[in-house]
């Protein structure tokens, strides 16, 4: 099974592309292609978060009609800059994003890999937020199947690296941690929002923030500030193998 991660899209408006000094939906177009010409074709794409930039419905028109050139079903969760509401209207054809939930969390049980999005958003804040509402959904979720490896995806990396206006209060990633400790179904987490390639393990399972297609930030925890740098964008492949029961995570640029 092949799973294609994509993150931070970051889509403008049409009109104003001009104003910005990076063309993202030119950049998210370029990804496009490469993965309708992945061989063999990978099965499904997952879109972690940051779809668009200021969370307008005409930015996720534009979002769609792009995303909508995939040749293979694509999932979506959002991130800090998108708004639940325009998301579902727009993607009103999604029907895993139509369940009347207050969060835009959902279950796909259709892979080998059972795969678990989780919304890690609360409005007008940068940093990530579950809740004890989310952490109930998870834990319910997770003991539903306890035996099924499972990958979990979210826009907020569940771990801290310094920056606490950007994070998960202290607190809930250590609750969050605990929940990841306990479930060793849990093979991989998946996410976004430091716009850049990171590794972390967590209990058993694996831990990846995937490249923006937008921009590459700098690494924090280096640098003491996040600044755009002029690294290439990019993307991820997660390769689940059933037999062995091993992921094998590679980012890839363009
Ligand atoms: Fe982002
Ligand atoms: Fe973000």
């Amino acid at each position: 099974m092949i799973i294609v991660q994509i993150t931070d899209l970051h889509i403008y408006a049409p009109d104003k592309d001009k104003n910005y000094p990076i063309d993202t939906a030119a950049n998210l177009i370029k990804c496009i292609e490469r993965i309708n010409n992945l061989v063999p074709r990978p099965d499904l794409v997952l879109a972690t978060g940051d779809l668009v930039q200021s969370g307008n419905k005409d930015e996720y028109d534009r979002l769609k009609s792009i995303l909508d050139l995939l040749e293979i079903p694509y999932f979506l969760i959002p991130g800090n800059h998108d708004d639940r509401n325009y998301l579902k209207a727009v993607f009103d054809d999604h029907k895993y994003l139509q369940n009347n939930e207050e969060f835009c969390h959902y279950v796909i049980e259709d892979y080998p890999l059972r795969l678990i999005g989780l919304d890690s958003i609360e409005p007008g804040k940068v940093g990530g937020k579950m809740c004890q509402k989310r952490y109930a959904w998870l834990s319910d979720r997770l003991s539903e199947a306890p035996d099924r490896p499972t990958l979990l995806f979210l826009h907020h990396p569940p771990f801290n690296t310094g920056f606490p206006e950007r994070e998960y209060e202290f607190a809930e990633v250590e609750k969050f941690q605990k929940i990841v400790v306990q479930n060793h179904q849990i093979v991989k987490i998946v996410s976004g929002h430091f716009h850049r390639g990171i590794e972390t393990k967590i209990g058993n399972s694996s831990v990846s923030v995937c490249p923006s297609t937008a921009y590459t930030y700098s690494l924090s925890f280096l640098s003491h500030k996040v600044y755009r740098t002029e690294e290439p964008p990019g993307y991820q492949l997660h390769l689940w193998n059933s037999k062995n029961q091993t992921i094998i995570s590679n980012p890839l640029f363009f």
